[in-house]
């Protein structure tokens, strides 16, 4: 068992860590067998279903691949998460079918296979290298230098989202921060930072709660207002928004070191802890009106996320002097909380459901996926386990 101290007066018991790190790998190697070199994003009737290679979940099924396969070297995860980052690289080529996500595609997939192979000793990956510096290169070319914001989809549905940001494309920054630093340009970190800070001062509230969607004028670069995207309202706190939001800041105090970006995730963090309802996994929105709430369907995937984010500022501030100490205590303690919750009763270890994290919910309003399990769900899930095991270092 790996004993992890974040803080001298505090001893982490985690038998039920190894327990649940343990049937989600072999629930991984089995899944490598069925689901193969291919793109799950939710279930439906206990399987999941699969998408195109272009869609935004593509990285999660390979990330989850990577992170068993880090741990046990079994030789099958890899020619599937090889299979899998092959095929995605060919949508490198379909230019007008990729948006902000690329971040998300390719850290886990290129990224991930780069890191390992170097860290194998075998000084990378030079295929999978390149895709994820076109990839970055296709980030860093959504961005708005008169509005400092990556733009987030293109046009569908007949859509104007020229001004459009999101949230989310804060998950997506760590590539841009990773190319920079394998091609020594700081342009990349100049995007990554100007993006960052005005999601900083549009989309995080006074209260630590975010909006999911920020418009702004394309041309002009003027802040128009927030809308309500995936979650309830304009005005309110849609669950994974806050999750990215909490993970995305952290990630961008560990890329810059600046405190604006750490005091902003301890921000949202406080708000999403403070609100959850007893198991410790939120309904899809925090602002839920009263009387529907409790009818309302929960989503496991945002409290895997906010677990994982809390575990990366754990390790930050523990890195850090003085006041963060307590901070990283509180952030331990909190994700512990979530992901023994979710091992307890949201983890799904049998075959009968091909998910590893039931009752997450996709996009409640259009009913997309509401609870049901979602391949991020499990990726955030696995990685906060592995995080818990003592494991450092990230795709990200
Ligand atoms: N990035 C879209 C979502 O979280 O559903």
């Amino acid at each position: 068992m790996t004993e992890q101290k974040v803080n001298p007066g505090l001893e982490w018991d985690l038998g039920w860590a190894e327990e649940a790190w343990s049937r989600a790998e072999a629930k991984i190697v089995r899944n490598a067998r069925t689901i193969g070199a291919a793109y799950p994003n939710g279930t439906k009737d206990g399987h999941y279903v699969r998408g195109p290679e272009h869609d935004w979940v593509a990285g999660f099924w390979p990330g989850l691949l990577w992170l068993a396969y880090r741990e046990n070297g079994n030789e099958e995860l890899r020619r599937v998460a090889e299979a899998c980052e092959r095929q995605l690289a060919e949508t490198l080529q379909t230019y007008d079918l990729l948006h902000h996500d690329v971040g998300f595609m390719f850290s886990l997939s290129s990224v991930a296979q780069h890191r390992l192979a170097e860290a194998s000793g075998r000084g990378g990956d030079a295929d999978a290298k390149r895709h994820a510096l076109i990839a970055a290169n296709l980030l860093a070319g959504r961005y708005n230098p008169q509005g400092e914001f990556i733009r987030a989809w293109p046009n569908w549905d007949e859509e104007d989202h020229a001004g459009w940001a999101i949230i989310d494309c804060l998950m997506n920054l760590p590539l841009l921060h990773w190319a920079g630093r394998e091609i020594k340009d700081p342009r990349y970190k100049h995007i990554a930072i100007r993006h960052a800070d005005s999601v900083l001062r549009d989309f995080v509230r006074p209260d630590g709660s975010v909006c999911h969607i920020f418009r702004y004028d394309p041309e002009t670069g003027t802040p128009i207002e927030s809308l309500a995207g995936q979650g309830y309202a304009a005005d309110s706190a849609w669950a994974r928004g806050a999750s990215w939001a909490l993970y995305g800041f952290a990630l961008c105090y560990r890329y810059t070191g600046e405190m604006r970006y750490r005091e902003a995730a301890l921000r949202v963090a406080r708000f999403f802890i403070e609100r959850l309802p007893e198991d410790a996994v939120p309904y899809w929105d925090f602002f839920l009106p009263e009387a529907d709430r409790e009818l309302m369907p929960r989503d496991s995937s945002a409290a895997a996320i906010a677990a994982s984010g809390l575990l990366e500022l754990t390790e930050l501030l523990t890195a850090s002097e003085g006041a963060g100490v307590e901070d990283a205590a509180w952030c331990r303690i909190s994700a512990e909380r979530i992901v023994r919750s979710l091992c307890d009763r949201y983890a799904e270890w049998g075959d009968e459901h091909e998910g590893l994290l039931r009752h997450a919910t996709g996009y409640y309003s259009r009913g997309v996926y509401v609870d049901e399990s979602l391949i991020y769900g499990d990726y955030f899930f696995v990685e906060a386990l592995a995080k818990l095991r003592g494991r450092k270092e990230l795709f990200w």
